[in-house]
């Protein structure tokens, strides 16, 4: 097995003592210390004090209609309302804490009314066992309830479906096929299924290893580590890097794994507006100003927190500016690509390659491994030093077990594929197809009058429904016809704008979208979703063929 390949330090940290390196490697970057990246103010990226204003696709987030809005407040509170009436008269049918006197609630008031009152009522939308694999169709089991959804039954029945609801965005989930074939074979040769240990322990497999060097190489950075689950490499390694003292500014719409790890670093927090670059520049330049607001001390760290691609609203984060201002303001960035990598960029390495940037300019990359490569896990990736602090010091490497070796392997092979590494054009094919399914799928979305939100590049499509009672109308009818979607509403999304959320990839034929298009289209007449007061295009949508030149 090779070594470990930690820094000197690092490994004489861990050799000598057993305990972690403390050395750090996010040096103090608070916009008043000379940068660590070697770039000055206003350097070649905005050389008259203005952000570039790169070229990227359009994005849309149309407003609510007004009639709308309000039927939507008022058909909420119509059914909190109902739902008080419904707590008084009969009793829940769920398990009731008994002798329990003294002791303070062990659940939120709220959050139960609001599950078993409201959430209750479209509970059947969500948590649908499956029993195939999520590729471009799904067998779903039929379950009923005869108690308004209280209880299920499984009535033994299976549904084949459209699969437009899982993160497959490459296509890579696969019952059949290369990656099938070599997740078995590493198996049954050699490594079996559970490592049983962590990566300080006996976790280190060299399968793990070639796929960390894999990472680093596709991402075009130095190192990278991976980690058996993707939530805890946000919620366990961000508390590794930073600690009181620290600011994050962190956009709205991040993912509940960051905003976890964030309250657990100890770091303050502050908000910025979904994509809004005044906004995150004004949040930074008064951290400069201003410093720690009790002791007006310098912050030890500013770093910014994004996604690539946010899983909720379909829209990609604006790359160009926020380098641009984290150089300017001396911070760091720390980019989220769970969504992005894979499925974002000609060559599928995110939302840098997507931009044409050079993924250094990012201090730290997180990705997982849960979408476009169909496995499970996460990474961390950027300098040696950032990588090999997160190696010895994460709660992750050092508590949790490591990642199993046929996981690793279904993301290696993936991986390699995209690359073009097995010889062939099938992973810039599968790039091409999901960029195709994508356009096609929004445009025809638009013209069709509903409106979804988001980025034209983006495979992820929410469709805006607004009303809650409408969230459980369309997934259900979307099931009758054979359609599995993900319905999302509050207190995921504002109570304003529920939606259904529609993830493409690359598995999807021209057939089966055009399947899910005329079926939305219908029941979008049925229920009222075109609300859109956009001009429609009055020509048809072509479903692009021209572009895949040199692809088999
Ligand atoms: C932005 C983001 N980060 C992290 C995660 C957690 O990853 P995983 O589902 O692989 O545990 C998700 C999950 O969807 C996500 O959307």
């Amino acid at each position: 097995m090779k070594s470990l390949d930690l820094t000197s330090e690092a490994r004489m940290s861990v050799e000598m003592n057993g305990f972690p390196a403390k050395s750090d490697p996010l040096p103090v970057k608070n916009g008043k210390k000379p940068s660590t990246n070697g770039h000055t103010l206003n350097a070649e990226i905005h050389q008259n004090g203005t952000l570039p204003t790169p070229k990227r696709a359009k994005e849309s987030f149309e407003q609510v209609p007004i009639y709308t809005a309000i039927m939507t407040y008022l058909g909420f509170y119509i059914l909190m309302f109902l739902g008080y009436v419904n707590q008084m008269f009969f009793s829940p049918k769920v398990a009731r804490e008994t002798n329990r006197e003294g002791y303070t609630p062990l659940y939120d008031q709220f959050e139960r009314f609001y599950l078993r009152y409201v959430y209750r009522r479209v509970k059947d939308c969500w948590n649908k066992p499956i029993s195939s694999v999520p590729g471009a169709e799904v067998v779903v089991k039929e379950r009923v309830t005869h108690d308004y959804g209280w209880t299920f039954e499984f009535t033994g029945r299976e549904t084949k479906c459209l699969n437009l609801g899982s993160y497959n965005y490459l296509g890579f989930a696969e019952s059949t096929g290369k990656c099938a074939d070599d997740c078995i074979k590493v198996v049954e040769d050699k490594h079996g299924l559970g490592p049983c240990s962590s990566r300080h322990e006996y976790g280190t497999t060299e399968i793990v290893q070639n796929l960390e060097a894999l990472t680093a190489e596709f991402l075009g950075v130095e190192a990278a580590v991976v980690f058996g689950m993707g939530f805890a490499t946000n919620a366990l390694n961000i508390p590794t890097l930073l600690s009181k003292g620290c600011l994050v500014v962190s956009d709205e719409k991040n993912h509940a794994s960051l905003i976890l790890g964030l309250r657990l670093s100890g770091a303050t927090c502050k908000v910025f507006k979904h994509n809004n670059m005044k906004h995150l520049e004004k949040l930074l330049r008064e951290a400069v100003l201003n410093g720690q607001p009790d002791t007006g001390l310098d912050w030890r760290k500013i770093v910014i927190f994004v996604e690539g691609i946010y899983s909720m609203e379909g829209s990609i984060v604006h790359l160009p500016e926020i380098i641009a201002l984290k150089k300017k303001y001396k911070a760091y960035l720390y980019l989220d690509e769970a969504h992005s990598i894979g499925a974002l960029g000609p060559r599928g390495r995110g939302v840098t390659d997507y931009y044409g940037l050079n993924p250094k300019d990012v201090d730290i990359l997180m990705g997982t491994f849960t979408k476009s490569f169909g496995s499970a896990g996460g990474y961390i990736a950027g300098s040696k030093e950032i990588v090999d602090f997160i190696r010895v010091n994460s709660h992750a490497a050092c508590y949790a077990s490591a990642m199993s070796p046929p996981v690793a392997q279904q993301i290696i092979t993936s991986m390699s594929i995209i690359m073009g590494r097995d010889g062939t054009s099938e992973g810039l094919r599968r790039i091409t197809q999901l960029a195709r399914n994508t356009r096609y799928f929004r445009r025809r979305l638009h013209q069709m009058g509903v409106i979804i939100y988001g980025s034209d590049d983006s495979p992820v499509i929410p469709l805006l429904v607004y009303l809650f009672s409408k969230i459980g109308a369309v997934v259900r009818t979307l099931a009758d016809r054979k359609i599995a979607t993900v319905g999302v509403g509050f207190p995921a999304t504002p109570l304003m704008e529920g939606r259904i959320r529609f993830c493409l990839s690359a598995a999807h034929t021209k057939e089966q979208l055009d399947y899910a298009l005329d079926t939305i289209n219908e029941i979008a007449d049925e229920l009222g979703l075109k609300y859109s007061k956009k001009p429609r295009d009055p020509n048809p949508i072509l479903y692009e063929t021209d572009d895949l030149s040199g692809v088999e």
